[in-house]
């Protein structure tokens, strides 16, 4: 790494796209800059370099970059000594292309490529030079995670794998963050130990599919970890009180998994299982690997593993061939799941994948109109779930001061609803205390919570 006096009070403008995993590698983008001497800036007309962490998982995340991009254009052309980068999933999907398409552009870096970000600038400072760096590799290389997400308040993101093998025919995922790759488990465990030692309560572990995770072993000797064994590894660090993870497939996750649901305190009783859709035709065409009834009996473990389990999902509506008695399979589904919180997205055709290339394509109305039918639905099974957490008790991990009112504290329970509640005299609440609290109300997007006689948890 290069010495911080080359790049002294150098300002950065980071914008990102997209999923937890591009919010991550932003993050350690962000720690490797510091540690060469840039500052963040939030105003790109002040900054000497700017990224954008791309999406390319819907064409409308796509065009957000194309758009943006042209507002820079006239700020390199008044500053030509600005540096301009595309990171993330439109670099690695577009390569050359991009510098082709954009000529204003210095930089195309995908996402196994961040962390020589700082040599890569070095490459193009003078304005010598473009670059392209997509080169994507079997193996996590030793420096990929040199860099860590700094940590800020009591929750953290870790990332334990990349890349996807899976080839759902209609996501573009496998082609970007390439095949998948698991970090190894005590390098995990090490990471999240510095985190906790840094105040860290609650950890998300993430990656696109954290069922499938597989660390090499590079001699037949060393011990076999799946991911319920770096679950129960992860659960040993002593003052890690909550830990998530996201995404799970529904085909990959275990029973071995869904039984330390009921037997681990620290995971949350709380999991994104994405679905896609209710109807087997239209599974089997996305090429996801189960049944809708195979997923039902997965949710039924669950639930009878962790009573009161939150669920959430994600769905495509106006897949190619999907028909009204598909649709109302999907419909049917979510009747009986009945989850917290449902992400769901009109199907938007992929360069490359296979499902671009099915005829029958659904028209754009029908899918538009499939979508306000799912999520007028889901909006009131999400709004019926949580008034039936009124008058219960529920563990919240203080985040910091409420958003509306500086005098109250706000945290989140263990399906990550947003709680504000106001202290008490007597009790000193800090940012990373566990409390008890009891819900009194509840509105469309946070509850309101007090103590009462259970009083505190721990702190
Ligand atoms: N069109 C619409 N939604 C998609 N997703 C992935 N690919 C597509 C696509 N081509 C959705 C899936 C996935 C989520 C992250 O994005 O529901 O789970
Ligand atoms: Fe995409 Fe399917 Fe992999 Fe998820 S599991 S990232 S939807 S290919």
């Amino acid at each position: 790494m290069q010495s911080s006096g080359s790049y002294a009070s150098k300002r950065v403008y980071i914008e990102t796209f997209g999923c937890q995993m591009n919010e991550n590698d932003s993050d350690r983008v962000r720690s490797l800059l510091t540690s060469i001497g840039y500052v963040e800036t939030q105003v790109p007309e002040n900054s000497e370099l700017i990224l954008l962490n791309t999406c390319t998982v819907r064409d409308k995340a796509e065009q957000k970059v194309y758009s943006l991009l042209g507002r820079f254009r006239k700020l390199k052309s008044e500053r030509p000594s600005l540096v301009i980068a595309v990171l993330g999933c439109v670099a690695q999907q577009q390569g050359v292309e991009l510098l082709k398409r954009v000529p204003f552009l210095d930089m195309v870096v995908g996402p196994q490529n961040l962390h020589r970000l700082g040599d890569l600038i070095e490459t193009v400072k003078d304005g010598s030079e473009r670059v392209v760096a997509t080169e994507q590799s079997e193996t996590i290389e030793a420096d990929e995670y040199t860099a860590p997400a700094s940590v800020d308040g009591p929750k953290a993101f870790v990332p334990i794998m990349r890349g996807c093998n899976n080839f759902c025919s209609y996501c573009i995922v496998p082609y970007t963050r390439g095949r998948e790759v698991s970090r190894g488990a005590a390098e995990i465990v090490g990471e999240i130990s510095g985190m906790v030692f840094r105040g860290v309560k609650e950890v998300t572990l993430i990656g696109q599919n954290v069922n499938s995770y597989a660390p090499f072993r590079p001699r037949e000797t060393e011990p076999y970890t799946d991911f319920a064994g770096l679950l129960e590894e992860v659960a040993c660090i002593d003052g890690l009180e909550r830990i998530r993870f996201v995404t799970s497939h529904p085909k990959d996750i275990s029973k071995r998994l869904i039984r330390l649901f009921g037997s681990e305190p620290k995971i949350v009783s709380s999991l994104h299982l994405p679905v896609q859709s209710g109807s087997d035709r239209i599974l089997e065409l996305m090429g996801r690997g189960y049944t809708a009834s195979e997923y039902l009996s997965k949710v039924k473990l669950l639930k009878n593993a962790s009573r009161g389990i939150s669920l959430s999902s994600d769905i495509i509506v106006g897949f190619p061939g999907e028909t009204d008695k598909d649709f109302a399979a999907t419909m049917a589904l979510i009747e009986e799941v009945r989850y917290d919180n449902l992400f769901s997205f009109k199907y938007s055709p992929r360069p490359g994948t296979r499902a671009a290339l099915f005829e029958e394509q659904v028209e754009a109305e029908v899918a538009s109109e499939r979508l306000q039918i799912l999520q007028k639905r889901q909006r009131e099974i999400s709004a019926e779930n949580s008034m039936a957490l009124k008058g219960s008790y529920i563990e919240v991990l203080v985040e910091g001061p409420s958003k509306g009112d500086s005098e109250e504290k706000s945290g989140r329970t263990p399906c990550n609803r947003v709680v504000n509640f106001s202290d008490l005299p007597d009790f000193n609440v800090e940012v990373g205390d566990l409390v008890e609290l009891l819900i009194t109300d509840v509105y469309p997007n946070s509850l309101r919570g007090t103590y009462h006689e259970r009083g505190l948890l721990c702190s």
